[in-house]
C-alpha cells in the first residue's frame, strides 16, 4: 500500500559548513510536536554545538537532540558516536522539571567515543603541523575509524559482563599506536582523571532506555507521528561529498540518515535546509568567499576573541578593508565556536555551494537564519559565480584547494536601522534578498531568522 506523504522523515541539514543555526530551527519545530512525535540524531557526536535560547537562557546542546523542551520523543541514533562523560555532563544542564530519562533512547549500534580516542585526536592533529583539519579535539575521527576498523565499542557493549575487558583491550591498541605511531607517551594521571568521567558516564548511559533506532522511528511513522532528524554539522563538512580532507568523520547529508537509523531511503522526505544570510567556517579548509582571504584564516587560527577586541574595539562592517569587514561581521553575529571557543572564519554567501547542497539533500524548504547581523553593512553580497582558470564556472570544482578560485559577487543594497526596528515584517532591501535567494536556490524560504531567541523570527511560508 502506498504510504502517505506526511510519513516520512523530516531532516533538518545545515547546508553549510556548520553552526548554520540548526538548534534554534530544531527547537522551534519540536515545540509543535506531541509526545508520540520523534527527534533523532543520526551522525556525528560532541563536535556539535547547538545552541538554543529557552525562558531567558542559554543551552548548547551537543548529543542531545536540541528539541529536549518541546514534548517529542529524543533518540540518539546508530550512526552517532557518543561520549558518555559528556552525555552524562550534557543531561545535568537540563532542568530537573523535563523527563529526560522517559523521553530519551539510545541506540545500542551507536559507538563509544573512549578517552584515548580523544588523546589519538589530539595528537594526530598536532602531528599534521600545518596541514591539520582543526579538527573540535572531541575524538569523532578516531571513534568512526574504529567502527570501519571493526574494533569499536558501542552502547549495546556496555550491558555484557565483558565489557571492561573490551575496553582495556581497545585501550592498549591505542597506547600501542600513541607509543609506536606518534612517539607519546600518555600520562597515566590524565587518562585516568578522564577514565574515572567515562565510567561515571557509562554508568548514565546504562540508565537510558535502549531502542534500536530504526524500530522507533519506523513505528512513529507507521502511526504517522512526525519523525524530525536533527543534522549536525553541515553538508559541506560530509566525509565524502564535502571538501576532503576539511570535513568531519560521519555522513552529514539527508541521506546519512538512511544508514545512521538504518532505515530505507523511501522514508527519508525532502529537507529543511539552514543557511545563513553570510557564510561561516571553523577549521582549516577552502572557503573561497571569505572576508581577508588567507588573512584571516591566520587570524582566525591563531587568535583568540581577546586579541580581537583588543586590536579591533569596534571594527567597521564598511571599512575599505575585507579583512576588517569579516571581523565585524564575526563580532555582529557573535561568530565564536559553540564547542571550542574558536573564532569563525567569516565571509559571504556562495550560491554555488548551496545550490551544490540543495541539491543533495533535496531541501524543499529553507530557513535563513541571522539576516539581523547584516544590519549595518552598506552592502550585501552574493558569490553567483566563480573565475577559475579564466573561465566562467557556476559549478563546483571536485577539490577546492587544488584550483584558484576567483568569486564574483552581485550585490544588494541593505536597509537602514535594525531589522527589529522593522517588527514582524522585513524591508523591502530585506525582502529583496531573502526573494533573490529563493529564486535561485529554487526553494522557499519558510522563515527568516531575525536574532537568536525562539520568537525572533518572520514567518513567510510556515504551516
Ligand atoms: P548550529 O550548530 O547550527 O545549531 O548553530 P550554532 O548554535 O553553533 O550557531 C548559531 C548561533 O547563532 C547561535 O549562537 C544561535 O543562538 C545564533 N542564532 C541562531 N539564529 C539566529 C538569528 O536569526 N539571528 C541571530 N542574531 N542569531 C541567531
Ligand atoms: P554543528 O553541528 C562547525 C568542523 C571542525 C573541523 C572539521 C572536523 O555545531 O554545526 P571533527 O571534530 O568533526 O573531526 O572536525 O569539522 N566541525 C564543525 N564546524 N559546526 C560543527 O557542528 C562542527 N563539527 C565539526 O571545526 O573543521
Ligand atoms: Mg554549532
Amino acid at each position: 500500500m502506498a504510504r502517505k506523504k506526511e510519513s516520512k522523515i523530516t531532516p533538518i541539514i545545515g547546508l553549510q559548513w556548520g553552526d548554520e543555526g540548526k538548534g534554534k530551527g530544531v527547537a522551534r519545530i519540536a515545540s509543535g510536536l506531541s509526545k508520540k512525535d520523534l527527534i533523532v540524531r543520526f551522525q556525528g557526536g560532541n563536535n556539535a554545538g547547538h545552541t538554543i535560547w529557552h525562558g531567558g537562557k542559554c543551552y548548547v546542546f551537543h548529543l542531545i537532540p536540541s528539541g529536549v523542551f518541546g514534548q517529542a520523543q529524543i533518540h540518539l541514533g546508530a550512526g552517532m558516536v557518543i561520549n558518555p562523560g559528556a552525555l552524562a555532563q550534557e543531561a545535568r544542564m537540563i532542568p530537573k522539571k523535563i523527563p529526560l530519562l522517559k523521553r530519551m533512547s539510545v541506540s545500542p549500534h551507536a559507538v563509544l567515543t573512549i578517552p584515548t580516542h580523544l588523546i589519538l585526536d589530539s595528537v594526530s592533529e598536532k602531528t599534521k603541523g600545518k596541514r591539520k583539519i582543526g579538527s573540535t579535539g572531541k575524538g569523532i575521527s578516531p571513534s568512526y575509524t574504529d567502527l570501519t576498523l571493526r574494533r569499536a565499542l558501542r552502547v549495546g557493549d556496555i550491558f555484557y559482563d565483558d565489557f571492561k575487558k573490551k575496553y582495556k583491550m581497545l585501550q592498549k591498541e591505542h597506547k600501542t599506536t600513541l607509543q609506536k605511531v606518534f612517539e607519546y607517551k600518555i600520562s597515566e594521571n590524565e587518562l585516568r582523571k578522564k577514565e574515572k568521567e567515562f565510567f561515571r558516564g557509562i554508568k548514565f548511559l546504562r540508565s537510558l532506555r535502549s531502542a534500536d533506532s530504526a524500530e522507533i522511528v519506523l513505528e512513529a511513522l507507521s502511526g504517522r507521528h512526525k519523525v524530525i532528524a536533527e543534522g549536525a554539522q553541515g553538508a559541506l563538512l560530509d566525509v565524502r561529498f564535502g571538501h576532503y580532507p576539511f570535513v568531519t568523520s560521519s555522513h552529514t547529508i539527508s541521506s546519512g540518515i538512511g544508514t545512521g537509523l538504518g532505515i530505507p531511503p523511501s522514508y527519508i522526505g525532502g529537507a529543511i535546509g539552514i543557511l545563513k544570510a553570510y557564510a561561516t567556517k571553523v577549521g582549516e579548509g577552502p572557503f573561497p568567499t571569505e572576508l581577508g582571504g588567507i588573512e584571516s584564516a591566520v587570524w582566525c587560527r591563531d587568535k583568540k576573541i581577546a586579541d580581537e577586541k583588543m586590536k579591533f574595539p569596534e571594527p567597521n562592517p564598511n571599512s575599505k578593508s575585507e579583512f576588517e569587514q569579516g571581523i565585524a561581521l564575526r563580532r555582529a553575529g557573535n561568530e565564536i565556536g559553540a564547542t571550542t571557543g574558536r573564532l569563525r572564519r567569516t565571509g559571504w554567501i556562495d550560491i554555488p555551494l548551496l545550490k551544490y547542497t540543495v541539491k543533495m539533500n533535496q531541501a524543499t524548504k529553507l530557513v535563513l537564519t541571522k539576516l539581523d547581523v547584516l544590519s549595518g553593512f552598506e552592502k550585501i553580497k552574493a558569490c553567483t559565480y566563480y573565475i577559475i582558470d579564466s573561465k566562467k564556472t557556476k559549478e563546483v570544482p571536485f577539490d577546492l584547494s587544488r584550483v584558484k578560485i576567483k568569486p564574483i559577487y552581485k550585490s544588494f543594497p541593505a536597509w537602514k536601522g535594525k531589522l527589529s526596528d522593522y517588527g514582524k515584517k522585513l524591508p523591502k532591501e530585506a525582502l529583496d534578498y531573502v526573494k533573490f535567494l529563493e529564486k535561485t536556490l529554487g526553494a522557499k524560504i519558510i522563515y527568516v531568522g531575525t536574532g537568536p531567541e525562539e520568537h525572533h523570527v518572520v514567518e513567510r511560508y510556515w504551516k
